[in-house]
């Protein structure tokens, strides 16, 4: 059940802020950075296929750009792919939590699997 894995996401989220080595601002407002958090581990796991070069030529699955915000936040060209507010709703979460992405290479560890839903939650901002 979903409510579980949210569960622990929430679980997980404060521990990695608590880690953090400036306990500033940020994680005062717990909030989530798409640049700091977000963005590095979608061009760390994601980007080679979506947006990104793939052995010298550039590679756009689905038209998937995450390269930049706005694209992420495009879509690909079935649609929206992050529903702000709504990780359930949100296929990057659902294709993800399903094993589909990413299509090759290692699977998102669950702390960073809580950085990017907790992101959605809090409105999928480009902050
Ligand atoms: C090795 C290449 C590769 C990597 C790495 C990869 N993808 Fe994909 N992605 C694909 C391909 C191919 C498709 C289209 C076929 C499919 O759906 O399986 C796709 C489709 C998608 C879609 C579906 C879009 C839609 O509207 O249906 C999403 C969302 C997605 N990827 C997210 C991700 C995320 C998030 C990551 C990183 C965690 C990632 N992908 C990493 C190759 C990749």
């Amino acid at each position: 059940m979903l409510a579980l894995v949210l569960g622990s996401g929430a679980f997980v989220l404060p521990a990695v802020s608590a880690s953090a080595p400036t306990p500033d601002d940020r994680s005062a407002r717990a909030e989530v950075s798409y640049a700091n958090d977000v963005f590095p581990i979608l061009e760390k796991r994601c980007i080679r296929c979506h947006g990104g070069m793939d052995e010298g030529e550039i590679r756009l699955e689905l038209s998937l750009n995450m390269t930049t915000y706005e694209g992420l936040m495009i879509g690909s060209e079935y649609g929206e792919v992050v529903t702000p507010g709504d990780p359930d709703d949100s296929v990057i979460i659902q294709m993800i939590e399903d094993g589909d992405m990413p299509d090759e290479g290692d699977p998102v560890p669950p702390e960073e699997l809580a950085l990017l839903r907790a992101w959605i939650a809090e409105g999928a901002q480009n902050n």
